[in-house]
């Protein structure tokens, strides 16, 4: 069995800090202890914000989609754009030498380190979508998430 819910919204940057509170929150309700919770924000706001600027150039008109789905074994998040995508196989890693005085380049090298699996796909037609996914034992799970488990199992 599993639990999805679907946002779809307007590209504004005041909904990042929305998603952010979701993702945290619902991670946080599925048992992922506060640190755990805190990175699945945290990667989950990374990916809007490129969403909205990088993916729909923050026009307005131009939505974004925001999936979370439970698994039985893990917490995926999925962020779509309507925008051209990108070379993903190529991204700058912000610790090389000549990177480590920019500000900008590190919300998916942050991403990368927050959670267990980042992954782009380009729908044809449609936008790019980014796929982050945090699986439960890596993560360790509080007592009231295994109550849930045991609920939802039973
Ligand atoms: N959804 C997207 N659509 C199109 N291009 C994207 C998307 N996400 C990322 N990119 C491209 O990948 C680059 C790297 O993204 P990353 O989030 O690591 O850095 P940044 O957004 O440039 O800066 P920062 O996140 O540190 O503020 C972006 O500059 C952009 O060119
Ligand atoms: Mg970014």
């Amino acid at each position: 069995m599993s639990r999805h819910v679907k946002l779809r919204l307007e590209s504004r940057i005041g909904y990042v800090d929305l998603v952010h509170e979701m993702a945290e929150g619902m991670a946080r309700g599925m048992g992922f202890e506060k640190g755990s919770a805190l990175n699945i924000g945290l990667a989950v706001r990374e990916a809007v914000i490129n969403a909205i600027k990088h993916g729909n150039g923050m026009d307005a008109a131009k939505p974004i989609e925001v999936s979370f789905e439970q698994e039985e074994d893990l917490f995926r998040v999925r962020v779509r754009d309507q925008g051209p995508g990108f070379d993903w196989s190529h991204t700058s890693n912000p610790l090389d030498r000549e990177n480590i005085f920019r500000t900008s380049g590190r919300g998916i090298f942050f991403m990368r380190h927050f959670v267990d699996r980042v992954a782009f796909q380009r729908r044809r037609g449609k936008g790019t979508e980014v796929v982050l996914e945090k699986r439960f034992e890596a993560a360790g799970r509080a007592g009231r998430g295994g109550e849930v488990m045991k609920r939802r199992k039973g």
